[in-house]
């Protein structure tokens, strides 16, 4: 009896003793600023401002031969992927990305690269560049945490060699794009100037756990909210907004993530965010194919992309548009 009583208390305070450790555990880790002692963050990966990196990847080292003064394109679609994703290069190419009149507009779509340590992997994109004439490159190395320098990259290349475009749209090469769809809907829009539109993020916050693909110190981010930004995965703006995020960039502070990044350019430029569509037609996430209920979706694999291509080809003959 006494003994059972004794082995009781002891589980009891043993317990006790586990959650009062478990709840010290999570305050430490989610308040604690890690920058300052964290040991699995890259040192030197902090930088404070963007013109630092320019200054060491002035020069582009890839350009398309296209003049966009002659037959300004209505929409220049530029797509993120890394070096070694040819493979999904080539099913953008032979899919959404092929597809140079829509509705009698000009659609031209661009890729966006930094470069490779890796010796063969860059002379396979300086092959693949002279063969498609479709690759934007500069010398920024490129990792997932250099994205920000890739979409700036983009809009440099916009503000120098397409003014004359009317719309441009960021996405990424595990994407789908109905640009049937989009373009409708542009033309529906009818903008030419401060539009911004895409899957919209109003009340994001940081990511405060270093694990996280996403964790933001906040030495990088102090705020404790991000402002309204749209989603990475597919946005699209007039193509004077370009030139104004280029210009305000000097003055705002670096991040990583290249779509929080754009949220506060355009916070700054006091740009709102808008809706392209009474309905949605922007998704982060993956979806069956179906002609007129998105402009994105995610996850896309380059068989998927061969795949609701042709669904796509096949069904738009018989419904030409998705408005009426
Ligand atoms: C980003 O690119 C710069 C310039 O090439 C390079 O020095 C830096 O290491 C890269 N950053 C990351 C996190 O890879
Ligand atoms: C587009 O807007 C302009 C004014 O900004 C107007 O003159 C023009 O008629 C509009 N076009 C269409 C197709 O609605
Ligand atoms: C760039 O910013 C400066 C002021 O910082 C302004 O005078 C200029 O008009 C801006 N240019 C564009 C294209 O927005």
């Amino acid at each position: 009896m006494e003994k059972s009583g004794m082995a009781f208390k002891i589980s009891r305070m043993f317990i006790f003793l586990i959650a009062v450790a478990s709840f010290l555990c999570v305050c430490f880790y989610t308040t604690l600023n890690w920058s300052d002692i964290c040991i699995f963050c890259p040192k030197g990966e902090v930088v404070t401002s963007l013109t630092y990196f320019k200054k060491e990847t002035e020069k582009f080292l890839q350009l398309p031969d296209t003049d966009c003064s002659k037959n300004p394109p209505f929409l220049v679609l530029l797509v993120t992927s890394s070096c070694d994703q040819k493979e999904a290069r080539m099913a953008i190419r032979q899919t959404w990305g092929k597809e140079k009149l829509v509705a009698r507009k000009r659609i031209l779509t661009f890729f966006l690269l930094g470069t490779t340590e890796n010796q063969y992997e860059q002379t396979d994109v300086l092959a693949e560049s002279q063969a498609y004439k479709d690759i934007i490159q500069k010398g920024f190395i490129d990792t997932y945490y250099n994205l920000t320098l890739k979409t700036m990259m983009g809009m440099e290349w916009v503000h120098k060699f397409c003014q004359q475009s009317s719309f441009v749209m960021k996405t990424d090469s595990d994407v789908f794009v109905n640009v049937f769809y989009l373009t409708e809907l542009l033309l529906r829009k009818n903008r030419s100037s401060n539009f911004f539109t895409g899957f919209l993020k109003m009340n994001e916050r940081p990511i405060r756990q270093v694990f996280s693909k996403w964790y933001v110190s906040k030495y990088e981010y102090p705020g404790s909210t991000y402002p309204p930004f749209c989603s990475g995965t597919g946005y699209v703006f007039s193509t004077d907004v370009a030139s104004q995020v280029l210009n305000i960039s000097e003055s705002v502070p670096f991040i990583k993530l290249e779509d929080v990044y754009i949220g506060l350019c355009l916070a700054k430029l006091q740009i709102k965010l808008e809706e392209l569509n009474s309905k949605q037609t922007f998704f982060p996430i993956k979806l069956q194919f179906s002609l007129c209920r998105f402009v994105t979706c995610h996850y896309i694999t380059p068989r998927e992309q061969q795949d609701y291509w042709s669904q796509l080809e096949k069904s738009v003959d018989n419904m030409p548009s998705c408005l009426t």
